[in-house]
C-alpha cells in the first residue's frame, strides 16, 4: 500500500482529505505544520507528499524545498488557493510534481494523486531492476534472472576455468557470441587472444587457409604466407561461429586437429602445435543435421563435451524487464540521457511481443526507442511500429484458395486487431495506438468483426 503525507494547517483539510485517500486505498498520515512534515519526510517510507502552501510558521515553498534536499525523487504536490499561482510556478521550478487549485473537485486531486504515485513507483521500480542488475542477475554483461540464463551462468563459472569444448546453441540473436567470450574472459587464458572465425559464406578452400593458414604458393593467389586462426588464437580461445555450416571434407580434418592440436599450414609440411581452447556456436539442430547425415557424429561428439543452450527470447519472459532497464541504461548513458524509466504499457507490449531476432532485436528496439523518447521515459509510441507485423499473425487463410481481395483484407484485418488487443490486455484505446489508427475508428472495426 502507497503512503501519502498531508500537510495543511487547516484541521478540516486533513480530515476531508485523508478520509477521501483512504478511500481509495492509500495509507495516509497528516501533519498540520511544516515542521512536523519533515520529521515525518525523514522517518517514514512516503510515496507522495500533498502540501499547502500558505503556512506558518514554515510555508509550503520552503517545506517543498527541505524535502527535495533529503530526498530528490518523492513527488511533492502543492494545494495552492487562488491568487498564490505565481507560487505554483515557483514550486514547480523548485521540482515540485505539479499543484492544483484549491478549492478541487475529488476526481481532479484522484488524477494529480494517481499520476503522482504511479510515476514514483515507476522509477523506484527501475531502481529496483538497476539494482538487480548491478549484483544478482548478472554475468559480466550478460543478463537474465530466468531459471535458464541462471543454469547457463552457473555452467560458466563451472567450465570457464577448464579446458573443455563447449557448444553454444540457440537462435540467431540469443547471445552465443556473448557466452563465448565470457567464458574465455572467465578463463586463466583471458590474457590470450580470443579469436573468432565464422564457418558460413567461405568456401571450403578458403575457410581451410583461414582456419590453418597457407604457405607461400599454395594456391593460386597465395602470395604471401598466412598464419591461420588456429596458430593466431595459441594459447588462447579459438570460437568457432556457425559451426554447422562447416563443409563435409573439412569437417574430417577439423576433428584430426581437434584431437591431437596439430596440423600442418596448406601447402606446407612442416606440423604445427598449438595450444587452443575450442568453443563452438550455432543455431542449426546440431543432433538433427548429424541424424540427416550433414553433420559428421564424431565431430558432434568431440564439440558437444559441454552444453549451453540459450532459450529464444519469447521462452524467458522474465527477462525482458531487466533487458530492458539494462539497454535503457546503456544507450541512455550514450546518448548522454539521464535515467530513463519503461512505461508500463511498452513493457506489457516488450513482454508479449515474440521477438524473433531475439536479443539482438530487442536492444535494437531499447535503443531507438531512447533516441526518440521526448522525456524520462519510454512510451509504447517510442517502440518500432513494425514490430506489430505480420510475420507471427498465423492468418486462418488457405492461399491457394484465396477469395476476393476485399474477402482476404477483411480476414487480416480482423487478425490483426484480434492481436493488437491481445498485446494491450483488451484495453482499446492501447490496441487503436498500436494499430495506427483513432479510437472510433477501432470501434467501427469491432463491430464490423463482431468482436464487442
Ligand atoms: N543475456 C543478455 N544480456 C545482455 N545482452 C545480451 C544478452 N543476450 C544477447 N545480448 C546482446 O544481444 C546482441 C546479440 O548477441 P550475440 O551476437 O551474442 O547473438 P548470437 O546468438 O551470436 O546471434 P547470431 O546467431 O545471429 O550470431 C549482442 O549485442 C549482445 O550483447
Ligand atoms: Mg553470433
Amino acid at each position: 500500500m502507497e503512503t501519502i503525507l498531508i500537510v495543511d494547517d487547516e484541521r478540516n483539510y486533513l480530515v476531508v482529505l485523508g478520509a477521501f485517500l483512504s478511500e481509495l486505498g492509500y495509507e495516509t498520515i497528516t501533519a498540520d505544520n511544516a515542521p512536523d512534515a519533515l520529521e515525518i519526510v525523514e522517518s517514514t517510507d512516503l510515496d507522495l507528499v500533498l502540501t499547502d502552501m500558505k503556512m506558518s510558521p514554515m510555508n509550503g515553498i520552503e517545506l517543498l524545498r527541505r524535502i527535495k534536499e533529503k530526498n530528490p525523487d518523492l513527488p511533492v504536490v502543492m494545494m495552492t488557493a487562488y491568487g498564490t499561482v505565481e507560487k505554483a510556478v515557483e514550486a514547480m521550478q523548485l521540482g515540485a510534481f505539479n499543484f492544483i487549485l484549491k478549492p478541487f473537485e475529488n476526481e481532479a486531486l484522484r488524477q494529480v494523486v494517481e499520476k503522482a504515485v504511479g510515476a514514483y513507483r515507476l522509477l523506484k521500480e527501475n531502481r529496483r531492476l538497476v539494482d538487480a542488475l548491478e549484483n544478482l542477475y548478472r554475468f559480466d554483461n550478460i543478463v537474465g534472472k530466468s531459471k535458464s540464463m541462471q543454469a547457463v551462468f552457473d555452467v560458466i563459472r563451472k567450465v570457464a576455468h577448464t579446458k573443455a569444448t563447449v557448444l553454444i546453441t540457440g537462435e540467431s540473436g540469443t547471445g552465443k557470441e556473448l557466452i563465448a567470450r565470457a567464458i574465455h574472459f572467465n578463463s586463466p587464458r583471458r590474457n590470450k587472444p580470443f579469436v573468432a572465425v565464422s564457418c558460413a559464406a567461405l568456401s571450403e578452400t578458403l575457410l581451410e587457409s583461414e582456419l590453418f593458414g597457407h604457405e607461400k604458393g599454395a594456391f593460386t593467389g597465395a602470395i604471401a604466407m598466412k598464419k591461420g586462426r588456429f596458430e593466431l588464437a595459441d594459447g588462447g580461445t579459438l570460437f568457432l561461429d556457425e559451426i554447422g555450416e562447416v563443409p563435409a571434407a573439412l569437417q574430417v580434418k577439423l576433428l584430426r586437429v581437434l584431437e591431437d592440436m596439430r596440423f600442418e599450414r596448406v601447402g606446407g609440411m612442416r606440423t604445427i602445435d598449438v595450444d587452443v581452447r575450442l568453443l563452438a556456436a550455432t543455431n542449426k539442430d546440431l543432433k538433427a543435421e548429424v541424424e540427416a547425415g550433414r553433420f559428421r557424429k564424431d565431430l558432434y561428439f568431440r564439440l558437444n563435451v559441454v552444453h549451453i543452450h540459450l532459450p529464444p527470447l519469447r521462452e524467458r519472459t522474465e527477462d525482458v524487464p531487466l533487458l530492458a532497464a539494462h539497454f535503457a541504461k546503456k544507450y541512455a548513458r550514450e546518448a548522454q540521457r539521464g535515467e530513463m524509466t519503461v512505461s508500463a504499457e511498452a513493457m506489457r507490449f516488450l513482454c508479449n511481443h515474440r521477438w524473433p531476432g531475439n536479443v539482438r532485436e530487442f536492444e535494437h528496439a531499447i535503443e531507438r526507442a531512447v533516441l526518440l523518447s521526448q522525456g524520462d521515459q519510454i512510451r509504447l509510441d517510442d517502440l518500432p511500429k513494425n514490430l506489430m507485423g505480420f510475420s507471427d499473425l498465423e492468418l486462418p487463410l488457405e492461399w491457394d484458395r484465396l477469395g476476393s481481395l476485399p474477402e482476404t483484407l477483411d480476414a487480416i484485418e480482423k487478425r490483426l486487431i484480434q492481436k493488437a488487443l491481445a498485446l494491450s490486455n483488451n484495453v482499446q484505446s492501447q490496441a487503436a495506438k498500436l494499430l495506427g489508427i483513432p479510437r472510433n475508428n477501432l470501434h467501427y472495426r469491432l463491430k464490423k468483426h463482431n468482436l464487442v
